[in-house]
């Protein structure tokens, strides 16, 4: 089965092509991470209007380098939410055209389910597993127990880890995106120096909220007469920050782990995705907090834990394959959440 994944929920345009084989033949994404650069955050409508002109060629790409063609394709899945509801439909409605002129299942995907299944896709594991979705949009830990079975753990009462990364890089006038800028910074600082709260920990139960974290890194800044804030006071508040992000989710997880067990006595993983997954110093700590716990820790590869087209395939050939397609009628979704997801 040859499937084509459609991903317009964010900042990226992203149209890949992925085989049940689980070979990914081909992976475009077209980041506008330039044109939204300059406020400092995603600015929905200009992110409609770059999905708009970029769909049709990024789609073309991902057929052209796969060496396929539209006719030998199986299936399109597109993502149809959750997300800035003008990028859904640009990549809804592409899908939804190409599958009913060539008379193709068409798959709603459901973006978050997309990220939750990757590890399938890279790594072949079985169900079920647990889950820590960590992105600009998301923080939550899900079980999951098979595919359109999802039970939510824990998740963020307020803000998500990726956008106080964000945040903070703006306050420090780091740029967009904030995560891998804060990231390099915290490598040069010195942790401690700053004293940051590390918000729920030691609490029971496997929620997040990190508005509290992102309102203390600005009482810091502001300490400072504007302008006089250094490159070493920066990089000492960066590592700062990041060390309670780890922090926390070091504590967190820790319980998800004992909630997760307590459901589903032996096997398991644990797997992370989304964006905040591509840092170093968070990786590590999960990796640290699952061995700990026995549990294997399963990470995908960086360009697989961002936005992309391939984790969408993926997610259309599951749904293919167990028949749970959807009607070109179906209305895509600007807030979609994963327990909301049960099969048709
Ligand atoms: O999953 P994603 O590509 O988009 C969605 O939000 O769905 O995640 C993007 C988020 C942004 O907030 C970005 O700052 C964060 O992931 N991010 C990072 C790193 N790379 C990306 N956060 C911390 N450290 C990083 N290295
Ligand atoms: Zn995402």
């Amino acid at each position: 089965m040859i499937i084509l994944g459609i991903e317009t929920s964010c900042d990226e345009t992203a149209a890949s092509i992925v085989s049940s084989d689980r070979k990914i033949r081909s992976n475009i994404v077209y980041s506008q991470i330039e044109q939204h650069a300059p406020y400092g955050g995603v600015v929905p409508e200009i992110a409609a209007r770059a999905h708009m002109d970029a769909i049709d060629w990024v789609i073309r790409q991902a057929i052209e380098s796969a060496n396929t063609a539209f006719d030998q394709l199986d299936g399109v899945a597109a993502t149809c939410g959750p997300g800035l509801i003008g990028g859904v439909l640009v990549g809804a409605m592409a899908g939804k055209g190409i599958a009913a002129a060539l008379s193709l299942p068409f798959v709603a995907a459901n973006h978050l389910e997309a990220h939750a299944l990757t590890v399938r896709l890279t790594n072949n594991i079985e169900f079920p597993y647990l889950l820590l979705l960590v992105s600009g949009g998301h923080t939550q830990f899900i079980q999951v127990k098979g595919l359109a079975e999802y039970e939510l753990i824990g998740s963020t009462m307020d803000d998500a880890l990726g956008e106080a990364f964000d945040k903070t890089a703006k306050m420090l006038g780091l740029g967009f995106p904030g995560g891998p800028a804060v990231e390099k910074m915290a490598k040069k600082g010195l942790i401690g120096r700053f004293m940051l709260p590390r918000p729920l920990r030691g609490r029971s139960g496997a929620d997040f909220s990190f508005s509290g974290l992102k309102t203390a890194v600005r009482h810091q800044i502001e300490k400072f007469s504007p302008g006089t804030i250094s490159e070493k006071d920066k990089t000492d508040l960066c590592a700062e920050f990041q060390q309670a992000a780890v922090d926390v989710i070091r504590d967190r997880t820790v319980n998800a782990i004992e909630i997760f067990r307590e459901k589903q006595r032996t096997g398991g993983a644990l797997v992370v995705a989304g964006g905040v997954a591509a840092n170093a110093s968070i990786r590590k700590a999960l990796e640290e907090t699952a061995l700990d716990h026995g549990l294997p820790f399963i990470a995908p590869p960086a360009d697989l834990c961002t936005d992309n087209g391939a984790m969408v395939a993926w997610l259309g050939i599951e749904r293919i394959r167990m028949g749970l397609t959807d009607g070109l009628d179906f209305k895509p979704r600007p807030r979609w959440p994963l327990s909301e997801l049960s099969r048709k």
